[in-house]
Parts: structure tokens; sequence; C-alpha cells
């Protein structure tokens, strides 16, 4: 059956270039590299990141996952950034599900403990919107999180996710299923 509608956005979008820095102000997103491999081991030892990320993390699991991001970006199904201040990682941020013929992605995130509070999720948040909206193309970057997750609310929020509503008994954990509240943004929103 074909198709009436046209892609938005073409194959290569992504992959035509380098997965390029993100400039945040004081921050910097970067690709991952190999060498960043204790800091994504502290990050899935880290209680809060393994209760939101349902996940713990080996080492050669750390090594596969970075090394995992170069053939997401080439065959434009994800691309993931660590966040630096310059030197050290904080976190990550990545798009996750790209759907270029749909021109949307969906986002996600972490910071390691000791860089919270800092707003460093919603200044990589905003910049990683910014160059999703005004370099990629994309027309909806989209989120969500658990309703019994307050700060990731604040943080959607905060980089201009508007709330759209609740998913119900949407993604389990470890303690069950989680109703999920869902965040977007479109590039043409102000
Ligand atoms: C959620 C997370 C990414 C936030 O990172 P961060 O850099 O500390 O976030 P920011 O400093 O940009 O903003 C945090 C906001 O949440 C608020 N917040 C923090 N803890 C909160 C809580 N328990 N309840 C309500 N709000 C909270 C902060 O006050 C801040 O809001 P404000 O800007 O209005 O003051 C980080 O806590 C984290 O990695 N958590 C574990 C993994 C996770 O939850 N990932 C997201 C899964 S969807």
């Amino acid at each position: 059956m074909p198709l009436l509608t046209t892609p938005a956005l073409a194959p290569g979008t992504l992959a035509g270039r380098p997965q390029p820095d993100l400039d945040a102000g004081d921050l910097l997103l970067r690709p991952w590299r190999p060498d960043d491999r204790p800091a994504v081991l502290a990050a899935y030892a880290d209680p809060a990141i393994r209760r939101w990320h349902c996940r713990a993390m080996t080492g050669d699991e750390a090594r596969d996952w970075l090394d995992s991001w170069p053939g997401r970006w080439r065959q434009e199904t994800g691309a993931g950034w660590a966040i630096t201040d310059g030197t050290a990682v904080l976190g990550q941020i990545s798009l996750r599900a790209v759907d270029l013929p749909e021109a949307q992605a969906e986002v996600s995130y972490w910071v390691l403990p000791d860089a919270r509070g800092r707003r460093v999720a919603t200044r990589a948040l905003s910049a990683l919107t910014a160059f999703a909206f005004d370099r990629v193309g994309l027309h909806r970057v989209w989120l969500r999180h658990s309703t019994a997750n307050p700060a990731s609310c604040r943080v959607a929020e905060r980089a201009g996710l508007a709330a759209e509503g609740t998913n119900r008994g949407a993604a389990r954990h470890l303690d069950g299923w989680h109703d999920m509240h869902v965040h977007a943004r479109l590039r043409t929103d102000t």
C-alpha cells in the first residue's frame, strides 16, 4: 500500500555529516569516546539512574554501549552525547527512536549524582532540542518519565517540552507498572 505522505526528512539527514559537538554555554556535549567507560560505569552504579533507567552495566557492557553510538548515528536510529564541563563527564543525553520520515525523536538523559542540581540536564536538553530543530530539521522532540520522577518533569518543563498527558501503566519498573508522563516540544512552539 503506497504511503500518501512524503518523508519529512530524507535518509542521510544525520549520517550525511559527522556527529557534531553541541555548545551549551559552559557545558560541551560531545560524542562518546572509549575512555568514557569509568563515567558510564559510575552512572549505572547510582541507585537513581538504575531505578529510572531500569538497567545495570558491567565493564564489557559499558564498552559495547559506548561503541554502539557511531553505528546508531550512521544508521540514523539514535545519537548520544556525553554532557561535559569541557573536561569531566557530567551526564548523558541522547536522541532515541529517531524517525526521519516523521521528523521526530525521543530524548533520554541522566546526570551523575555529583553534578545534579546545577541545571546540567535542563541546559543540555535545551541545546539538544535547538540542534534537533535548527540543524536536523526535526518537527517534534518528546520524552516520557515516570510520574514518580518529579525532577525529570521539571527538566522537561524548564527546557520547553510541554506536558501532554499521562500514559497509564505504560512502563515496567523494578516495583511494577508506572504511569508515564509525556512531554514534547514542536519546532513551531515559541
Ligand atoms: C533527573 C536528572 C536528569 C536531573 O538532572 P539535574 O541536572 O540535576 O537537573 P536540573 O538541575 O537541570 O533540574 C532539576 C530540577 O528538578 C528539581 N528537582 C530535583 N529533585 C526533585 C524532587 N525530588 N522533586 C521535585 N523536583 C525536584 C530541581 O529543583 C530542578 O528544578 P528547578 O530548575 O525548578 O529548580 C537527574 O536527577 C538524574 O539523572 N536522575 C536519575 C536518572 C533520571 O531520572 N533520568 C531521567 C529519566 S526520565
